[in-house]
């Protein structure tokens, strides 16, 4: 192999959660820092890696579908090389090059630093077709990739992991075993991560993490950091995903309320609406708890909107318990539902549970329809009466027809309205004309003084 070789090509392709579109592209920055052109697809790429999730069986099967196809380039270009990275990663490991053996390597999600010295053992196999397949599987209680730039796209809205791993243990979650325990980064980073992001035109950053607001290294706690954040120059909307409720404090929700950066809205998942099924779940709260805190936030922050997680036919969940997560939903009324049939994650405490507590997949999905036919009526009523509305959005996209762009509400709600790509970026106030239920379509409200001035 001659030094001289043009740039290799890599692309990254990610499936899953907000923390796995960063992690891409902290895949992205690794690779781009060691010379790798950063391609947009598969198709001319010379290493293709598949970024995944692990949290659903669902999730997994599309993965071996996307790997299965690519390995159709493949076989037209055997020196390309495969690598399928992340949680499903992590989870299936081995069995993951023997159900799919045209995969070259395997990265768990704290084995990105060493990607590029992985492909380079690879790439050192000349004959193609006997090349050795990789993985790379520790987990490693330190790794928060301090020190390594994320690849980001221009624009105005960033993520920004402040937190890996989980130190939480529901029975249903497949999380901290792929992902490790917690570990937290330095906050004087984040915060000059944030100030760098000001600095390129960021207006909106999120934080993530899997217990987001249960952050905490030396003396700062997620209440301080997330001031902090708020307070960088430039910096005008703040998020934050997924918070935990049992780290839903009187602290969080004065930040919240105190500061103009962090918007009104609130990610609190439930999960579910029953007591007995929370502490099968070991979601740590029980309802009355969790009813507290959606207290504690709408008193402080009246006009909130709240979103939440929600899965039905978790094993043993009986109708009775069913209906009582519908009751919560109506108690609560979210603006946003996510709604999931439970679904069997090997190696997790709740695959431990009695045979016969696993419900039929048809009692599921019947479940499963209700609750979504609930959560949207609910939705659907709230945003109609939130039409008529004035609010500030920020122009995220081009919308789906020409000469329409998409944005969001420091509320999160989506409203589509005239513009050309020209205004991504910028803030607008927007009147909210009507809604579909679930988004808006709006027009640009004209500025009452402009129009006494005329
Ligand atoms: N704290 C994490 C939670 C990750 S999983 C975060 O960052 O969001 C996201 C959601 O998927 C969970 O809140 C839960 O509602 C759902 N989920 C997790 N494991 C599941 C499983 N085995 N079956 C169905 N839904 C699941
Ligand atoms: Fe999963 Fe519960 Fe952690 S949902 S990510 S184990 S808080």
């Amino acid at each position: 192999m001659s030094e001289k070789n043009p740039a290799k090509r890599a692309y990254v392709e990610t499936y899953g959660c907000q923390m796995n579109v960063s992690d891409g592209e902290l895949m992205e920055g690794i690779l781009a820092a060691q010379g790798y052109e950063i391609v947009r697809s598969p198709e001319h790429a010379d290493v293709v890696l598949v970024n995944t999730c692990a949290i659903r069986e669902h999730a997994e099967s599309r993965v071996l579908g996307r790997v299965a196809q690519l390995n159709g380039l493949k076989r037209e270009r055997p020196e390309m090389v495969i690598g399928v990275t992340g949680c499903m990663a992590q989870r299936m490991g081995d069995d993951l090059l023997e159900r799919a053996p045209y995969v070259d390597l395997v990265v768990g999600p704290d084995g990105y630093r060493s990607l590029p010295s992985a492909l380079g053992r690879i790439a050192k196999v000349e004959e193609p077709r006997r090349r050795n397949q990789l993985t790379v599987l520790d987990l490693d209680p330190v790794e928060n990739y301090q020190g390594l730039e994320q690849r980001r796209a221009d624009g105005p809205m960033a993520w920004v992991p402040i937190q890996r791993g989980c130190d939480h243990r529901c029975t249903f979650c497949i999380v901290p075993y792929v992902r490790g325990p917690e570990k937290n980064r330095e906050p004087g980073e984040v915060l000059a991560e944030v100030r760098g992001l000001a600095e390129q035109g960021v207006t909106e950053v999120t934080l993530l993490g899997q217990t987001v607001n249960s952050y905490r290294h030396g003396d700062t706690a997620f209440p301080e950091l997330l001031r902090s954040v708020a307070r960088v120059d430039g910096i005008r909307r703040v998020r934050f995903t997924s918070p935990h409720p049992i780290d839903v404090t009187p602290a969080l929700v004065e930040v919240m309320a105190e500061e103009a950066a962090v918007c009104e809205h609130l990610h609190l998942p439930a999960q579910s609406g029953s007591n007995r099924t929370l502490k099968r779940m070991l979601r740590r709260y029980s309802v009355e708890e969790l009813l507290d805190k959606v207290d504690l936030v709408r008193d402080a922050i009246p006009d909130i909107a709240l979103s939440t997680d929600i899965i039905v036919a978790f094993p043993g969940e009986t109708d009775d318990e069913y209906r009582e997560t519908l009751a919560l939903m109506r108690t609560v009324r979210f603006d946003d539902a996510y709604t999931y049939k439970y679904s069997l994650r090997e190696g997790t405490p709740a695959t431990r549970l009695p045979a016969e507590d696993f419900i039929s997949s048809e009692e599921a999905q019947e479940r499963l329809e209700g609750l979504i036919d609930l959560s949207r009526s609910i939705q659907s009523e709230i945003n109609h009466s939130e039409v008529g509305r004035v609010e500030e959005v920020l122009i995220e996209k081009d919308g789906r027809h020409s000469g329409q762009v998409l944005g969001r509400t420091r509320r999160n709600k989506v409203v589509v309205f005239d513009g050309d790509s020209a205004r991504i970026g910028d803030y607008a106030h927007v009147a909210l004309d009507r809604t579909t239920g679930a988004t808006f379509a709006g027009s640009e409200a004209v500025d009452a003084m402009t129009v006494a001035g005329a």
